[in-house]
């Protein structure tokens, strides 16, 4: 590893030359950068990160716990994000709350991710602009005050302050049918983006008929492509957003399983379609699905639809059950799959020399209003 002295002029490595390290000296060279810097280092890794690279962090978990981890560490100074740029957002907004920051002598944590280009496609579906637009043709029809702003924790920060500022809440697909019945029982209506799937499936489990959640499609210029009248009547307006990963799972899958391995356990990700979800045994966040292969008994089999390489980990983790993954194709997010072992050395030793790469801090107006969306989200269980 290159000195920590004398670094503070100095530009930051480059990336190339860690490209054609093997992954033996990287895991070498990013223990020494967690050794040196203690507790003032926390590495946290998404359950879909890549198997070396949850071996490296220190704690792992799914969107909403690592929520709960990166608001509750009082000691470090830097967080390493392993995960997408939502994640990363949300840390740096819950890890430098003011009151923290006034225990820490202001303080900040810096918050890294070690790929920049590590988004979630479906975060993106759903920009400021657009849902500002959706309000204000919203308020044209219907009154606003009775509508609750709810935005799935995989959205920009933007997103999660205009929550913040209208009354409303942020939810992880952990706690989302919490979160709708909190909104309920302040409001009638809730706008839900961007996962139009999430936000069906949780509505529906709750008895909510599909007339009453019209989907609002951004790319339409007239109330999102819906008669006045469905807005009048609809309970949940559902931003028309979607995981390109879980969308790949389909009922046809479902029957094949079942069909071949008859008692088979399917378990799925609620981001899934709604078709997929309503022949599921089990739907749950990623967290919940790791929680249901550990408690089931030796010998239990499973079709599982969620990202790849959470499956291939459980099926390594637990091989007294069958594990099988209810996709013929292959399903992963490619922009989780950009933190790889390469990008994790570098941003760690560059922080480590006082050089910090891809450090994710969102603009204090911004951060204070989302704030007060996710403080609702980590009360609402
Ligand atoms: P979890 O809330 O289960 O961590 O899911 C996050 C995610 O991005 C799933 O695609
Ligand atoms: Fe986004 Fe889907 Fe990847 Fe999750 S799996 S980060 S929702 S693209």
């Amino acid at each position: 590893m290159p000195s920590t002295h004398d670094q503070t002029a100095s530009p930051a490595f480059d990336l190339a030359p860690y490209k054609s390290l093997d992954n033996e000296e990287l895991t070498r060279r990013i223990n020494a950068v967690r050794e040196e810097m203690g507790s003032r280092l926390l590495i946290l890794g998404h359950h879909y990160q890549q198997d070396e690279v949850i071996a490296l962090s220190d704690l792992r978990g799914d969107s909403y716990k690592l929520s709960e981890l990166a608001a509750k560490d009082e000691q470090c100074r830097a967080i390493v994000f392993c995960g997408v740029h939502f994640m990363a957002e949300t840390a740096d907004i819950l890890a430098n709350r003011p009151e923290r920051l006034a225990r820490s002598g202001g303080r900040r944590v810096t918050v890294v991710l070690p790929d920049i280009a590590a988004g979630c496609s479906m975060a993106d579906m759903a920009e400021i602009e657009q849902v500002e637009e959706c309000w204000e043709q919203l308020g044209e029809v219907v009154d606003c005050r009775d509508i609750l702003p709810v935005t799935y924790v995989n959205s920009a920060a933007s997103l999660k302050a205009f929550c913040g500022r209208h009354g409303g809440i942020v939810c992880t697909s952990a706690n989302a049918r919490a979160v709708l019945e909190w909104a309920f029982a302040r409001r009638s209506r809730v706008l839900f983006f961007p996962d139009q799937h999430l936000g069906r499936n949780t509505a529906l489990a709750m008895g909510i008929p599909l007339e009453q959640m019209p989907i609002w499609d951004p790319r339409r210029d007239e109330l999102g492509g819906n008669e006045e009248e469905a807005i009048e009547r609809s309970r949940v307006i559902l931003w028309k957003g979607h995981c390109s990963v879980h969308q790949m799972f389909r009922p046809e899958h479902v029957d094949q399983f079942q069909r071949q391995y008859p008692g088979i356990k399917i378990l799925v990700h609620p981001e899934c379609m709604m078709e997929v979800v309503a022949k599921a045994d089990v739907i749950g966040s990623t967290g919940k699905i790791i929680q249901a292969v550990a408690e089931a008994p030796a010998g239990t089999r499973w079709a599982i639809g969620t990202e790849l390489h959470l499956v291939q980990r459980l099926k390594h983790e637990h091989p007294e059950q069958e594990i099988h993954f209810l996709s013929p194709v292959v399903c992963m997010c490619a922009t989780m799959y950009r933190i790889d072992l390469p990008h994790l050395c570098w941003s760690l030793e560059n922080l480590a020399a006082g050089t910090p790469v891809n450090v994710i801090e969102v603009e204090q107006e911004v951060a204070e209003h989302a704030l007060t969306a996710l403080e609702r989200m980590l009360e609402v269980k």
